[in-house]
């Protein structure tokens, strides 16, 4: 089989994805790219989502090898912000014209079951914006409350679909219950999101091709892949980072693959790549995710280092990816940007909720 005939076939085998992620000419990493933007266009059209972020909290009961704000990384100054400072910037952020809340933190249960749920009911009240909930592994009894109050989706990416690995990096974890979790959520009604990190030490292509697939068997929502990129302070922060290339075929063979997902351009693929979102954008993804953590928070949220736009203000950031999102001849949508798999009843009952 050709190049031509793969990137036009349903239902990629296993080896053949591996075969995809390793294309090496420029030539035919192009025609990747093309292909990946023109299913985007098929399944997603035009039109780009931006979500907007609020870091809440960077406290963190974990201790991920990977991560800048993992518990025992003591050199990190720790905040939380106020449930009315969460609430104000949740409506900057619609008055911008972004109907995505994203409310993520590190695994901080001070936040409790009722302080989320406080924060999610009143921004219901006061904004139309759907809400993601990015708070780690929480409590089944939360998951039920949280939706109650009225979040609509979760984020809680599988970071890598190899169970050793993901036992190396993740000190008290375990992937098959972060599965559970995540099938957990689908059930009681959260449209869902996971993903990876590209480029994590010790993982292999065949890795990756395993998380594609992973994240199609979770008949997911949305589907985040981002570049690693080591962060101080931790065990991995002399490895070295995820490439831009083998994110961005990570995104566009995923984008074969899952078809109707949610796929962002991730802030770490702009970090390592002034033009990443861009490029994202061109490769198969159809979501931004800009920052809008107030300061002096947002500079305190330090995953990895030198998150890209770190000082903008809400205004330039919106208008400046208004000027980017255009400059590619897409557009900023002005909806929800909900699930692509939900049926148009489901939408209408949806908005009801
Ligand atoms: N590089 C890139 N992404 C990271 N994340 C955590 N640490 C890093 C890092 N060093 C991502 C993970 C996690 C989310 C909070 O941020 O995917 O789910």
């Amino acid at each position: 089989m050709d190049l031509f005939e793969l990137l036009h076939k349903d239902d990629l085998s296993k080896e053949e994805i591996i075969f995809l992620l390793n294309l090496s000419t420029k030539e035919d990493i192009s025609y990747l790219y093309t292909r990946a933007d023109e299913v985007r266009q098929i399944c997603c059209g035009d039109e780009v989502h931006l979500r907007g972020i609020i870091e809440i909290s960077n406290y963190c009961d974990q201790d991920c090898f990977y991560c800048g704000l993992r518990e025992s990384n003591f050199n990190l100054p720790r905040y939380r912000m106020t449930p009315e400072e969460v609430i104000a910037t949740a409506k900057t952020i619609t008055n911008l014209g972004i109907f995505t809340i994203v409310l993520q933190s590190g695994e901080d249960h001070v936040f409790d079951t009722d302080l989320i749920a406080y924060i999610i009911y009143s921004i219901k009240q006061e904004t139309p914006a759907a809400i993601t909930l990015s708070l780690g592994e929480r409590g089944f009894d939360e998951y039920r409350t949280w939706k109650i109050a009225g979040a609509d989706r979760y984020l809680l990416k599988h970071e890598t679909a190899n169970p050793k690995l993901y036992g190396v990096y993740h000190n008290k974890q375990k992937l098959s219950d972060r599965i559970t979790h995540l099938k957990f959520l689908k059930t009681i009604g959260y449209q869902i999101g996971s993903g990876n990190m590209v480029g994590l030490p010790m993982q292999t292509v065949e890795d990756i091709a395993d998380d594609i697939l992973l994240c199609k068997q979770l008949d997911l929502d949305m589907a985040a892949f981002g570049p690693f990129i080591p962060s101080p302070n931790t065990p991995y922060q002399n490895k070295k980072s995820g490439t831009v290339e083998l994110t961005l075929k990570t995104m566009a063979v995923a984008r074969l693959v899952l078809q109707n997902v949610h796929i962002p351009a991730t802030t770490a693929l702009a970090t390592l790549d002034v033009d990443g979102r861009i490029k994202g954008l061109n490769s198969g993804a159809n979501i931004v995710m800009p920052d809008f953590t107030p300061s002096p928070y947002r500079e305190q949220y330090q995953i990895y280092p030198d998150r890209r736009c770190m000082t903008d203000e809400p205004q330039n950031c919106r208008s400046c990816l208004q000027l980017q999102i255009e400059s590619i001849g897409r557009r900023i949508s002005t909806s929800r940007g909900d699930s692509l798999k939900l049926t148009p009843k489901e939408i209408i009952n949806w908005s009801f909720k």
